[in-house]
């Protein structure tokens, strides 16, 4: 008998309608389509409603992915849902997802870990799993960047957008399911992407929203550098301790910030374009969507067949950075 793994079992996205192009964002800023592409790839990205939060999306996609799963809303035991713009401090975007699908038996948390939130929740739910704690988990990867986006900084208004993905989780015991997960951070270096305000530190008052500190700030180049080189490093790990080479993946899902970087980390891993998925020029950066939301598109593709091997990888605010090979 196989050992007990965390599987996916189905996935779903949710994106919001309305699509903001380069050629909009240059009516925003001074930019244009030419620098936005050829700086990172993007092309659009999609942005969501003054009225559309964060959960709004979250419910949406998870209720596809239960229904990819075949799985009842009472039979999930937790959600973990990834993400840094929570539609409040309290409750958690997971409590109101678990309210909104009636998962009635399932327990609730959020996880911050940035644009590496979804491989964070993926290692939660397989710890869970293994540990025969829970059978049967949603992971939810999820941002509304747009709502904390300084939109008269040019430098980081045309990089990001809004999304949500989801997977449905489960222990299995036929061989495939996410052979590993490898996590890493670094906090010295919290200050190359960050919100100053809004919170405990510096709380939103006049003077802060005058200020613009409620919005992100980011030294682009020395996150897109240490991008490269933790992205590379964690691919590696995780194929390490799942046993096997980077060259024997199907396919590297990489978190989508910016075409240079993930043709970076590709080339530094060797693997060829038929093996690397790229959607960053449909949604730009959509933080914690980024991986999940990629990997139901892969799937839906036909990029991804069973007993394939993918791998994970992302990088983001905390410094955070993680890879999970899964065997499809
Ligand atoms: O999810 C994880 C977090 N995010 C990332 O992984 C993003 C990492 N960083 C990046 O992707 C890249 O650093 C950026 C796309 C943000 C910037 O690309 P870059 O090649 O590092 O450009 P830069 O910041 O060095 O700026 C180059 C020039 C500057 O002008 P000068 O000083 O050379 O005259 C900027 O002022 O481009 C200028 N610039 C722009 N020009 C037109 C910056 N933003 C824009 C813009 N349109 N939107």
């Amino acid at each position: 008998m196989n050992r007990i793994r965390a599987k996916i079992l189905g996935t779903g996205k949710s994106l919001p309608q309305k699509i903001l192009t380069n050629a909009d964002l240059e009516k925003i800023v001074e930019t244009s389509d030419e620098w936005i592409r050829t700086r990172t790839g993007i092309q659009e990205r999609r942005i969501a409603e003054p009225s559309e939060a964060t959960s709004d999306l979250a419910i949406a996609a998870a209720k596809i992915a239960l229904e990819n799963a075949r799985v009842q809303p009472d039979q999930i035991e937790a959600i973990f849902t990834s993400t840094c713009t929570p539609d409040m401090f309290f409750p958690s975007v997971s409590c109101l997802v678990q309210s909104a699908l009636g998962a009635k038996n399932s327990a609730a948390m959020d996880i911050s870990a940035a644009c590496s939130g979804f491989i964070y929740g993926l290692a939660t739910a397989k710890g869970f799993i293994e540990s025969g704690t829970f059978k049967t988990v949603l992971v939810i990867g999820v941002d509304t960047l747009s709502k904390i986006t300084n939109w008269k900084d040019r430098a980081t208004c045309v990089l990001f957008g809004d999304g949500a993905g989801a997977a449905v989780i489960q222990s299995s015991q036929d061989g495939s399911g996410i052979l590993s997960v490898f996590l890493g951070a670094d906090g010295n270096e919290a200050e190359i992407l960050k919100v100053p305000a809004g919170g405990s530190r510096l709380p939103a008052s006049p003077e802060v929203l005058e200020k613009n500190l409620c919005s992100i700030r980011m030294n682009g180049p020395e996150v897109y550098k240490l991008a490269v080189t933790k992205m590379v490093k964690a691919s590696e790990k995780a194929a390490e301790m799942a046993g096997i080479q980077c060259s024997d993946l199907k396919l590297i899902i990489p978190h989508q910030a910016n075409l240079r970087i993930i043709d970076s980390v590709a080339k530094r891993l060797n693997l060829g374009p038929e093996k690397v998925f790229v959607n960053v020029q449909k949604y730009g950066n959509m933080s914690a969507a980024t991986t999940i939301v990629a990997l139901d598109e892969a799937q839906k593709e036909g990029r991804i067949q069973r007993g394939d091997l993918v791998e994970l990888v992302a990088f983001g605010a905390g410094l955070t950075w993680g890879a999970s090979v899964i065997r499809w």
